[in-house]
């Protein structure tokens, strides 16, 4: 009875997570959100009033800090996190944090133990090509910009951001996934062996029957 790892890479606003909640459900995996990792220790920073550019401001913070999930909830030093993490100065901030290696080598850590003990879905930028290269299935979730950034937008609007618009939001989202794929260390990029999904023009479910089919015939 070994236990099954599922590892999902993609750029921003994807559906990435969408699709891998659903699917750990459907599965009975546990899904780990490693995007949520960043965004809480993002979250610490920006409270403390520090910089996520000065490296040691950040490391230092870190070493201090701890990040769990217990429930599918986030939790920073022991307080939940979940909505905060979603805000928008946390999605314009992160990706300055998660270029640090000393950052990256310890949420690989802890992203690695937590995939020992359980069968998991893991989603984020570099679980196929480093925390879990050899999962037993890996995709690569994408979309047009123009789609990620309009339902971006809209999860934004609705959750009552109001001071953005989409062309803000389609600029930051493409600002995010040039520093994600072009940084030093563990850059997004599609593994070889990595199935692509383009969900640009299909529903949460159609993608869901595609990767679900896919790991059946294996
Ligand atoms: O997935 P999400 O958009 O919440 O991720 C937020 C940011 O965290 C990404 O833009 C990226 O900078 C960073 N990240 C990462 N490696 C991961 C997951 C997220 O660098 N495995």
């Amino acid at each position: 009875n070994k236990n099954i790892t599922v590892a999902i890479d993609g750029p921003a606003g994807a559906g990435k997570s969408t699709v891998a909640k659903k699917m750990a459900e459907m599965l009975s995996f546990e899904y780990i959100d490693t995007g949520a990792m960043y965004r809480a220790l993002t979250l610490k920073i920006l409270k403390l009033g520090l910089d996520p550019m000065s490296v040691e401001d950040v490391v230092n913070t870190m070493n201090s800090t701890s990040i769990d999930f217990k429930d599918n909830h986030i939790y920073l030093d022991n307080i939940q996190v979940d909505k905060e993490i979603r805000e928008n100065i946390i999605s314009q901030n992160v990706s300055y944090i998660a270029k640090i290696k000393e950052v990256r080598e310890g949420m690989v850590r802890i992203q690695q133990e937590l995939a020992k003990t359980k069968s998991v879905i893991m989603d984020g930028r570099d679980i196929t090509t480093v925390v879990l290269p050899n999962a037993d299935f890996k995709f690569f979730i994408t979309a047009s910009v123009e789609e990620r950034a309009n339902r971006r937008y809209k999860e934004l609007i609705e959750k009552g951001e109001n001071n953005i618009s989409y062309e803000d939001i389609k600029r930051e989202i493409e600002n995010r996934d040039k520093i994600d794929s072009t940084r030093e260390i563990a850059p997004l990029t599609q593994s070889r062996d990595s199935y692509k999904i383009d969900t640009t023009n299909k529903t949460i479910d159609e993608c869901i029957e595609e990767m679900i089919s896919m790991i059946n015939r294996r």
